[in-house]
């Protein structure tokens, strides 16, 4: 078996009995008690990525913000917490910005995002006054411009530029090339005649730039062309930006395959460039703002199977069936994303046999690891992947009528729930 500790939470540790543990407590005795599949999210490890983030941030000498992206994952409990970490949120839809705005952010912190918010959405965010509504196109800056009239309301804008800058990433995870569907476009004009009719406008304020390349991200070269082109931008039109946001994406490991790059190159990139680029234009520092989903909550989140099936076969091909798959984590049907696993309660013992790790679902590609080296796998074992904490439960389903799983929060040997596993049926209700 791999190495495990560099995808583990910060608090997790070996008891005496070799078992793993997560905030003190054993992934086994969680998964027995709670059920699975079961998600179980370390208090320490976000504490310790928002701080690291924050010394960071901190060599750039003006004003510089975290906003959390609410989409990596988001519940009422778990906004709470990131709230009460000083966060901004980057939020998405109506349904993350009720929640953002009902568990603590104040609409002052909260930025909303989206290549086609509805009316109710912009209403929503001119009612509450939101710090920035972030303009995706022409057609909704009118819109917008339109709402905030109707409201007889200002609305503070950034502008989404697509820079038109490529990022080594999965096709679906790009979203700053030339040809996405996110953003105002720079090489045809249309980002320049949005800063003009932005400006022009007297029912919008605009405040900043923002860009997203794409989503686990490993390279500082992208991001800081990305900064030169919108500051160049700015400079053509004659814009002081108060507020830059290069966006979120720097990645995660997952497996011992993905690079080792620590988010201080990244920030470090994305400060200096911003300040010589700044330095160009004239212009005191605009605050920068960094979104962040990924790197935040990834690494936090566990998830806890138990093992049912397992069998070899019509090809000797190994095969070990989980109690959970593509509906609590699509990510390898969707982007062929790699994981680790490992067994909770034995962690250390020797990886002996290739089998493939695969859901209850009913879909070929419903599978979470591909030939993966683990010791012998049984029925009746715990299985666990860590680097769950993004991008699973937010984009979980009901497929084939699963109900989405529990997630915990676990701390100092404490428990508290984040989301309760869905009622969809009860045990027994056939009697
Ligand atoms: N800002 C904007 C405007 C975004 O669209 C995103 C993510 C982020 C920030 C946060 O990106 P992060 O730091 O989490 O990489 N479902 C995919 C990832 C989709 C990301 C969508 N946008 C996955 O599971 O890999």
């Amino acid at each position: 078996m791999a190495d495990i500790t560099p995808f583990l939470p910060d608090s997790a540790a070996r008891d005496g009995a070799g078992q793993v543990t997560v905030g003190g407590l054993r992934l086994a005795d969680l998964a027995r008690e709670w059920g699975t599949p079961l998600y179980v999210y370390d208090a320490v490890t976000i504490r310790q990525a928002v701080k690291r983030l924050r010394i960071a941030l901190s060599a750039y000498p003006a004003a510089s913000e975290i906003a959390y992206a609410a989409k990596a994952y988001f519940a009422p409990q778990f906004a709470q917490r990131m709230a009460a970490l000083g966060l901004d949120g980057d939020v998405v839809s109506l349904g993350e910005l009720r929640m953002a705005y009902s568990n603590g952010f104040a609409p002052e912190r909260i930025h909303l995002h989206g290549n086609n918010k509805s009316a109710d959405e912009l209403r929503a965010a001119l009612a509450l006054d939101i710090h920035a509504v972030v303009v995706d196109s022409l057609d909704e800056l009118a819109f917008l411009e339109g709402l905030a009239a109707e409201a007889g309301s200002r609305a503070c804008v950034w502008l989404r530029v697509a820079p038109g800058v490529d990022v080594h990433t999965h096709a679906y995870r790009q979203t700053g090339h030339v040809a996405t569907k996110f953003g105002l476009s720079l090489n045809d004009g249309q980002a320049v005649e949005a800063i003009r009719r932005a400006r022009a406008s007297r029912w919008l304020d605009l405040t900043g730039l923002h860009a997203h390349l794409g989503s686990q991200v490993f390279e500082v070269d992208p991001y800081q062309e990305a900064i030169r082109r919108l500051c160049q931008l700015a400079r053509d039109t004659d814009f002081t930006p108060q507020e830059f946001s290069p966006g979120g994406g720097w990645g995660v490991r997952y497996t011992e395959a993905d690079p080792d790059v620590a988010v201080e190159a990244w920030v470090q990139a994305l400060a200096e460039t911003l300040q010589g680029e700044s330095r160009m234009g004239g212009w005191p520092l605009p605050r920068l703002v960094i979104e962040p989903g990924r790197w935040l909550s990834a690494r936090a989140g566990v998830a806890v199977y138990a093992v049912g099936a397992c069998k070899v076969g019509g090809d000797g091909t190994r095969w070990a069936a989980v109690d959970g798959g593509m509906a609590d984590n699509l990510r390898p049907a969707l982007y062929g994303a790699a994981y680790t696993a490992f067994l909770p309660e034995r962690p250390d013992e020797p990886a002996t046999e290739r089998v493939n790790i695969v859901g209850k679902f009913c879909e070929s590609g419903d599978f979470l690891l591909k030939d993966a080296l683990l010791p012998p796998v049984r029925r009746g074992d715990w299985l666990a992947i860590p680097v769950a904490g993004a991008y699973h439960l937010s984009m979980a389903s009901n497929y084939n009528l699963a109900p989405r799983p529990t997630a915990l929060w676990v701390e100092d040997g404490q428990v508290s729930l984040l989301q309760v596993r869905e009622a969809l049926l009860e045990t027994g209700w056939w009697a």
